[in-house]
């Protein structure tokens, strides 16, 4: 409501600039081109490779190998997707078969492609230490990005930057991209649906929405064409987000996940089966395999890592964005039947075994635990805490709320007093200060268990895991690269199955 408004407020200007309209990125002439590469980690030995393109393939394809200048493996499939208001198709090829931890060279088969290198993903158990990145409510640069003026209730700290500058994030991405294996993005990703607040955008809502994807994820590819880019649902990815008036008018492409669910639904992993030798966890990771809803609820397992990502936003009790949710959406979800993504969970978390993978990490969107600048999300605390103490998930890494912030670890908002040493509870992190068109929320009142929090540039948390005990998370000023709090949270590991 309150945005719409602000945007209402900038009608004059509006009518000076009628004629500008969607900012969609010009077509390329060989339609074959790929853009927006995707890359996921897609099973113990397979990486899936997403991409778009402005005609439907017939075969998309995708060449690989282990030296650059021969590319001797291939792998097809005949997934070329598009849905009404897109201009493009979003295509899939998953490459199996590859060499734990190898680099791979790949050519997306086009007459105008190049070839790329990824590094293929550890199998569950190699305890090589490795970093990971959690970015989370990273938006477009550029003439639909950044910042916007007013509104001084929601974004208090709106850094002014200019559209022509470079996204401080991705630049710092880029420039560390040998520093780290693979990102997280649980949710919040283009901020398409933002479209409404910028005043050129306002007549032309459905090219609007579209031309913000393709910009996103256009300057995401040098990132994403790289490392796997684990992406999961937030509230921007749902439906016509923040216009309530419009919702009439919301246009068919952002109804009901569409994008989303067309650009990673055959990316993203289901959960892998398990490599125990534990019978009953080869029973809970195939029931959690069928159960699993990628890109909504899934998980994979990387080296001495097990990576649950779960939906918020939908399927569960008062689930935020389900019909007579607390977002006041009509047009989305659900996505399994009632108990499916709780069921998942519970099957997932109890098939880990922690001598294959010691460290469970779970990433979702909206956080429970977050400083007084913003309200928790009671529901999926009720949903989902219970599962995560029970079944001792070491960090939980969340977003939503614009900007940086560490619990100490806690259950039922009551801290471990064994602090980072060995705690029972689940440590808890916001890593939601990516940098979007709504800018920075303010930290606000402190809350008991916060022992740090930081919104005055944007931000985001690179994990790193040093050994089977020590696993280290620092907050990173995208800016400048400046590690802004740093700690390492060590847990003994000495149980195979958790149950507490
Ligand atoms: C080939 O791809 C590049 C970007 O990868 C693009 O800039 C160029 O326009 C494309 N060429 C044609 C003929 O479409
Ligand atoms: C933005 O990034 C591009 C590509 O990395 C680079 O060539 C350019 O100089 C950057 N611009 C600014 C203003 O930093
Ligand atoms: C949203 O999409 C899912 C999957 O296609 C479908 O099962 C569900 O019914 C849709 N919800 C609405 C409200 O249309
Ligand atoms: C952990 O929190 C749950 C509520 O989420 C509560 O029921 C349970 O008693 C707590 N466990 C401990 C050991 O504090
Ligand atoms: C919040 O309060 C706790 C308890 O008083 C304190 O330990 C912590 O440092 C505070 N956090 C911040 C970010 O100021």
């Amino acid at each position: 409501m309150v945005d719409i408004l602000a945007s209402m407020k900038a009608l004059p200007l509006f009518a000076a600039c009628v004629l500008a309209a969607a900012s969609y990125p010009p077509i390329p002439s060989d339609k074959t081109t790929p853009v927006q590469q995707r890359l996921a980690v897609k099973g113990p030995n397979a990486v899936s490779v997403g991409w778009n393109t402005y005609q439907k393939l017939a075969q998309p394809c995708v060449q690989y190998g282990t030296s650059k200048t021969s590319l001797t493996s291939m792998q097809c499939s005949t997934s070329s997707i598009t849905y009404p208001t897109s201009r493009t198709y979003s295509n899939a090829v998953t490459l199996t078969g590859l060499t734990p931890a190898t680099t791979y060279y790949y050519k997306i088969v086009s007459t105008n492609s190049s070839v790329e290198h990824f590094l293929s993903p550890r199998v569950p158990g190699d305890k090589t230490p490795f970093s990971i990145n959690a970015i989370i409510d990273l938006g477009v640069y550029g003439a639909d990005g950044f910042t916007i003026q007013g509104d001084q209730t929601k974004r208090d700290i709106i850094p002014t930057i200019d559209p022509s500058l470079n996204h401080t994030t991705i630049d710092r991405l880029a420039r560390t991209v040998d520093d780290y294996e693979f990102i997280i993005h649980p949710g919040d990703l283009a901020y398409a649906d933002d479209w409404f607040e910028k005043p050129k955008n306002l007549l032309d809502g459905k090219n609007a929405y579209e031309a913000i994807l393709e910009q996103f994820y256009t300057q995401l590819a040098p990132i994403a064409g790289r490392k796997p880019y684990m992406a999961s649902p937030g509230n921007h990815e749902v439906a016509c987000q923040e216009v309530p008036v419009l919702t009439l008018a919301c246009p068919e492409g952002q109804k009901n996940f569409t994008d989303f669910m067309n650009r990673f639904g055959q990316t993203m992993p289901s959960s892998f089966a398990s490599t125990s030798a534990n019978q009953a966890a080869k029973v809970n990771a195939n029931k959690a395999a069928a159960l699993a809803k990628p890109p909504f609820w899934f998980s994979f397992e990387y080296g001495m890592v097990h990576v649950a990502m779960i939906d918020t936003e939908t399927d569960f009790a008062n689930a935020p964005d389900q019909p007579g949710g607390s977002s006041g959406y009509l047009n989305a979800s659900p996505f399994g039947t009632a108990n499916q993504q709780l069921d998942w969970l519970a099957a997932d978390l109890a098939s880990v075994d922690r001598t294959i993978t010691p460290w469970v990490i779970v990433g979702g969107h909206r956080p429970w635990y977050t400083t007084k600048g913003s309200s928790p999300c009671d529901s999926c605390q009720k949903a989902f805490e219970p599962l995560l103490y029970k079944y001792g998930v070491d960090l939980a890494i969340f977003g939503h709320v614009h900007n940086s912030q560490r619990f100490l670890p806690v259950n039922n908002s009551v801290a471990d007093p064994a602090k980072l040493n060995n705690p029972k509870a689940p440590m808890y992190i916001v890593a939601g200060g990516a940098g979007n068109i709504e800018g920075l929320s303010s930290v606000g009142g402190n809350y008991s268990t916060n022992v740090f929090a930081y919104a005055d540039d944007f931000s985001y948390a690179s994990v790193s895991f040093q050994s089977a005990n020590n696993l280290k998370v620092d907050f990173i000023r995208s800016s400048t690269g400046d590690v802004l709090d740093s700690s390492v949270l060590y847990k003994k590991h000495d149980q195979q199955f958790v149950v507490q």
